[in-house]
């Protein structure tokens, strides 16, 4: 939800600003702006619209000079994506220009406030507040200005900010929101990824909630929320610089589609020792400890939460516990029923979902077991849980997750596994089985991408559809739920999920002639009662694309059959899921889609 970048340096910060949005511009994109210093005041360039659109403005404008400066690429939230209400936004005298990143909830009797104090506002953001208190605040110290005015907020922010009379520093300021700064030969930077930052640096420091920071060209400066100074140390980050590249693919998810058996086995690798167990060292969980959970809760939001109904199908047949799935918002706001023999396991590709980290605050203060799978280190979920068990699947660009949903599977799938070795609940030749089906995961997956070429020609015949029906039961309908969610952010085609035994209980009123139904049949032990379903929807005229795998392929009435390489029952929607994710990757290609970029969405949902 939106990009902040800023630069301190001796380089021209124009190209560096530029360049690190379109490294951040998954994280929102309907406007852009920067500020850069020029003859000792910030000259602001913005505009609505994609990056390029700011790029070109800037190419036809006066040169913009200058070697300190801050950009934004916005997720729309107060105000339409305009050019007025795009950032940087300026005080009333231009001593301060601000970059934000969040919601400042309280903005409405803040902008009472300060209008009656004078000050005009010329956009219909929240942001614009945050430049007038500083201005309202400000005696000469820029730090000082932040210590009084930021406690006045409600919401979250992430912010970089210059002060017209400081020339030579770069401001940031954080609560809830992503922010880190780097220091690097060719100077200092802030960020809310290190995508921006890679090129120039792996080294990082990150802002801690509540943390404000000067920087110079070649200095941070940490201060607390009350103006002290703090001893920060750096985090290495163990990303490339091609990581964050297309890497000659077309776009970013099809790149991530290629990625997944690596992001499977990167994930999976530290967890099987040389005798074939589970070890999860990071635990801290005796075996008492895991005896005495009596309910597990799984809450997340997306594609997260996708993965964590598959979870609970896992933990539900492999330890014989009750499990719940929660969707994050909900769970956060309706005083769940937990205690100290509760488990919460948040799910988080960025760990910065608002509503996931919210749902893990609740879970504390009810006094739960904390268990977080991210796949961003040092993230705010990773730090604020218990134990952290991270995915390895690299950094994730496309705002359509693929690889970071599939990593999320095998940690569910480790976890499942190493609970039932700890209590015992499943024979050990059975365990034995799902793990050695698990460590061959990778391949079974790189198998199912080789059928790219069959699913792209399903694509073709399907693309022009405005509706689509996922069916399936039980884990298939787990992954049905994913399957559907990426057709439709992606392609736009209007798209439903659901357990195929429960369509003729009113849903089935929408299918009609060549409606399409995607039904998937990976689940040998219920195949006759979704070939069934399927019978149902072909009798009123549906167009049914199956998958299934090498066994369960008898007995479907289909259009159109997708086989997928079998393995472990409890493991098929990694299998099953990767032509349902190249299914919704042609379809938006032949529907010229922007694909990395869907419309509306960011990754990275920092807001409520
Ligand atoms: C869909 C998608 C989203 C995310 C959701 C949670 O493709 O990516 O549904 O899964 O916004 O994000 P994280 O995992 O970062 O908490």
């Amino acid at each position: 939800m939106c990009g902040i970048i800023g630069y301190n340096g001796n380089g021209p910060a124009v190209g560096i600003l530029l360049t690190g949005l379109e490294k951040l511009e998954y994280r929102g994109y309907d406007s852009a702006g920067i500020a850069v210093f020029q003859n000792e005041r910030p000259r602001v360039v913005k505009t609505e619209g994609r990056l390029a659109n700011l790029r070109e403005k800037i190419g036809t404008e006066e040169p913009v000079n200058g070697s300190v400066g801050i950009g934004h690429t916005r997720w729309a939230t107060h105000g339409a994506p305009t050019g007025a209400n795009a950032h940087p936004h300026q005080s009333d005298t231009g001593l301060f220009t601000v970059v934000h990143n969040g919601i400042i909830e309280n903005y409405a009797r803040l902008r009472e406030i300060l209008t009656d104090d004078g000050y005009t506002f010329t956009s219909e953001t929240d942001t614009e507040v945050i430049a007038h208190l500083l201005e309202k605040y400000y005696k000469g110290d820029p730090v000082q200005a932040m210590v009084r005015a930021l406690p006045l907020l409600e919401g979250s922010f992430a912010l970089g900010i210059l002060c017209a009379d400081f020339p030579g520093k770069l401001y940031g300021a954080r609560r809830s929101s992503p922010l880190i700064a780097g220091l690097a030969e060719d100077g200092s930077f802030l960020a809310s990824d290190i995508a921006a930052l890679l090129q120039y640096t792996n080294e990082v420091y990150r802002f801690d909630d509540g943390e404000l920071a000067a920087l110079g060209k070649d200095s941070v400066e940490f201060f607390n929320s009350g103006g002290e100074k703090v001893q920060k140390h750096k985090a290495v980050v163990d990303l490339s610089p091609e990581s964050v590249e297309k890497g000659g693919h077309e776009h970013f998810m099809l790149k991530e589609i290629m990625e997944q058996p690596e992001a499977i086995r990167n994930t999976l690798l530290p967890y099987r020792d040389k005798n074939g167990k589970i070890v999860i060292e990071e635990l801290a969980l005796s075996p008492a400890d895991i005896r005495e959970i009596n309910k597990i809760f799984i809450v997340a939001c997306g594609s997260a939460y996708h993965a964590g109904i598959v979870g609970k199908y896992v933990f539900e047949e492999l330890l014989r516990l009750s499990v719940e799935v929660d969707i994050a918002s909900e769970f956060r706001y309706r005083r769940p029923i937990l205690d100290e023999h509760s488990l919460v396991i948040i799910i988080s590709q960025s760990g910065e979902t608002a509503d996931t980290l919210a749902a893990l605050r609740e879970a504390k203060k009810r006094g739960a077991k904390l268990l977080s799978i991210v796949n961003v280190k040092g993230s705010s979920i990773a730090r604020e849980s218990d134990m952290v068990l991270y995915t390895k699947a690299g950094a994730e660009i496309a705002v359509a997750t693929t690889k970071a949903y599939s990593a999320q599977l095998a940690m569910l799938y480790v976890i499942g596994a190493y609970f039932a070795q700890q209590l015992k609940t499943v024979a050990g030749q059975a365990l034995a089985e799902l793990i050695s089906a698990l460590a061959a995961l990778p391949e079974t997956v790189s198998r199912a991408l080789e059928l790219s070429g069959t699913v792209e020609d399903i694509a073709a015949a399907y693309y022009t559809h405005d509706h689509a029906y996922y069916i399936g039961r039980n884990l298939d309908y787990a992954a049905a739920l994913e399957a559907s969610l990426k057709l439709k952010e992606i392609s736009y085609i209007h798209s439903e999920a659901y357990p195929a035994g429960e369509l003729k209980h009113g849903t089935i009123s929408l299918i009609e002639e060549g409606t399409l139904v995607m039904a998937l049949c990976c689940s040998s032990r219920l195949l006759l009662k979704t070939a069934a379903n399927i019978k149902e929807v072909k009798a009123r005229g549906a167009g049914v694309v199956c998958v299934c795998t090498p066994d369960t392929q008898a007995d479907l009435e289909a259009d159109r059959v997708i086989t997928v390489p079998h393995t472990h029952h409890l493991i098929m929607p990694s299998v099953e899921v990767i032509p349902m994710q190249l299914f919704s990757y042609y379809v938006a290609k032949l529907r010229n889609c922007d694909i990395d970029k869907p419309r509306n969405l960011a990754k990275s949902v920092t807001v409520e």
